[in-house]
């Protein structure tokens, strides 16, 4: 059976202003499936998340989620496919005044009409699977940078979403953590059956938890397929990147 694709880019070009961004931008994201996106530092690698997210929409091209086109859609059909979509940023933004199960519930009391013993619930399930559990009543000040990005993890899985987006989970943390939010997020993964799609620079991180790889490089996808195809492309300017070189075809 084919694989089912859950978000598509079909020939997609973005500006902003004069800068171009993306460029006859096409992209699969397949179900059930971790995909993450790698490109140089400002390639356009958040601005496919919020593509897919339907905050930004495309100059020309068309962005896809199950089947709607989410730029020519209704605002309340939107609205549906973007409350099961999560975008997790790229800085986790917790709200300082609110402890961190009040902050992992705030999707639920602005989104939902469940009550606060069933919210709580959600939550306490949500804080376990990142492993947080034990932080419900700790305020976002007293959690170092990898609990934090956790806790943006149980915020965004609150909601029970298909579609989770990770921009830059594992940037500036140590390597453990790295590791630990790695796992995380492949957990979490088989915890929902839900798809990821992650934008990363961690080339260990992305080997361990990708099923699929992309490159995004001067405004489109280059390569893409399954990771260990992608890493063992022939590509000139694939290897280059992922080999970190400075001499090769990719401008400096
Ligand atoms: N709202 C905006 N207005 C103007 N320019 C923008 C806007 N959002 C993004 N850009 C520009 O689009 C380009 C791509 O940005 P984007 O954040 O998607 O890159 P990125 O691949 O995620 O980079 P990084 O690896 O550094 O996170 C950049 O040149 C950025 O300055
Ligand atoms: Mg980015």
């Amino acid at each position: 059976m084919p694989e089912r694709v859950i978000a598509r880019l079909e020939d997609v070009s973005l500006a902003f202003g004069e800068r171009v961004v993306l460029k006859n931008c096409s992209l699969d994201i397949v179900e059930g499936a971790i995909t993450c996106i790698v490109g140089l530092s400002g390639a356009g690698k958040s601005t496919i998340l919020r593509l897919i997210d339907g905050l930004i929409k495309p100059s020309t091209g068309h962005v896809y989620v199950r089947d709607q086109d989410v730029c020519h859609t209704s605002e309340r059909e939107l609205n549906k496919i973007r409350r099961s979509i999560s975008l997790s940023f790229q800085f986790a933004a917790l709200l300082d005044s609110l402890t961190l199960g009040q902050n992992v519930s705030l999707p639920l009391v602005e989104n939902t009409r469940m009550a606060g013993a069933a919210i709580a619930k959600v939550v306490d399930k949500a804080l376990d699977a990142v492993g947080l559990q034990y932080a419900y009543d700790n305020l976002p000040a007293e959690l170092s940078g990898g609990m934090l990005k956790r806790a943006g993890f149980a915020r965004a899985i609150v909601t029970d979403p298909e579609l989770i987006l990770y921009d830059e989970p594992t940037t500036g943390l140590d390597p453990i953590s790295v590791h630990m939010i790695t796992k995380t997020i492949m957990r979490l993964r088989e915890r929902s059956s839900g798809t990821a799609v992650v934008t990363s620079h961690d080339l260990p991180s992305i080997y361990m938890m990708a099923d699929y790889m992309a490159m995004l490089f001067e405004g489109a996808i280059i390569a893409y397929g399954p990771c260990d195809d992608v890493r063992k492309s022939q590509n000139p300017i694939v290897q280059q990147f992922l080999a970190g070189e400075e001499a090769g075809p990719i401008p400096i």
